[in-house]
């Protein structure tokens, strides 16, 4: 089967899980970490090159102030009880995203698992952490300002953005029914293939990813070509 070297996804549907099981938000976000875990071992297992998950967004800070403090610590916690499991199966993390507004001890434990982890020869895995599209594409303007109008290229400009060291996602999974974009890896997606399912993400599972992966294999692909 023809498999993508770089699937994104959007994991959304966590707080609809729990409330359907009159769970608070919060333990949704907790069964949507494990469910990570599993696509992370799956995609490792598969030999799929690149996979970029949508951890937190540059929006989500509108969320009220307990969950977002509960996401971040979820997120540490994680990170943290993961990082044997993570260099067993020989991933390697980096990081999209602003750093400036996260708790410092999240920001530390991001840096050391990146660190570690940069000789990996396995999965690429990137985590959207205070990540948003346009706020990373004005970053990337900022930094470019300085430089000669004439020598910007889509590859130039490419190189000022968080994912420059990685293809373009071939595939966006999209979990919890909704069909939108939501701020996510915009520059990048502009020949992606997107796949919406309504499955909630904690209940997003092996047979589910298959599918997202055979309806892929069975998309042609022209990238503006005939
Ligand atoms: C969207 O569901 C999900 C999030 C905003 C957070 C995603 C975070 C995780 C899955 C846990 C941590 C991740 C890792 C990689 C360990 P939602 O709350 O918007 O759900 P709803 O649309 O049903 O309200």
């Amino acid at each position: 089967m023809k498999l993508p070297r770089h699937v994104a996804i959007i994991m959304d549907g966590n707080g609809r899980w729990a409330l359907k099981r009159g769970l608070p938000r919060v333990a949704g976000h907790y069964r949507g970490a494990q469910t990570a875990e599993k696509v992370v071992e799956l995609a490792s297992r598969w030999g799929i090159e690149y996979l970029t998950l949508y951890a937190f967004s540059t929006e989500n800070w509108r969320r009220p102030k307990e969950e977002v403090e509960a996401l971040f610590s979820l997120l540490e916690e994680y990170l943290k009880s993961k990082r044997r499991k993570l260099e067993e199966l020989n991933v390697r993390v980096r990081f999209i995203g602003r750093r400036d507004r996260l708790p410092k001890s999240l920001v530390e434990l991001m840096k050391q698992i990146e660190q570690e982890s940069k000789d990996r020869t396995g999965l690429k895995l990137y985590l959207a952490v205070d990540y948003g599209a346009r706020d990373e594409i004005l970053r990337a303007v900022r930094k470019l300002l300085e430089s000669p109008p004439e020598l910007l290229t889509e590859e130039s400009f490419r190189s000022y953005l968080d994912l420059n060291d990685a293809p373009d996602p071939d595939l966006l999974i999209r979990t919890g029914g909704e069909q939108r974009l939501s701020n996510f890896l915009l520059w990048y997606l502009a020949y992606t293939e997107l796949y919406f399912t309504e499955t909630l993400w904690p209940d997003f599972n092996e047979e589910e990813f298959k599918r997202a992966l055979e309806e892929f294999a069975s998309r042609e692909r022209r990238f503006g070509g005939i």
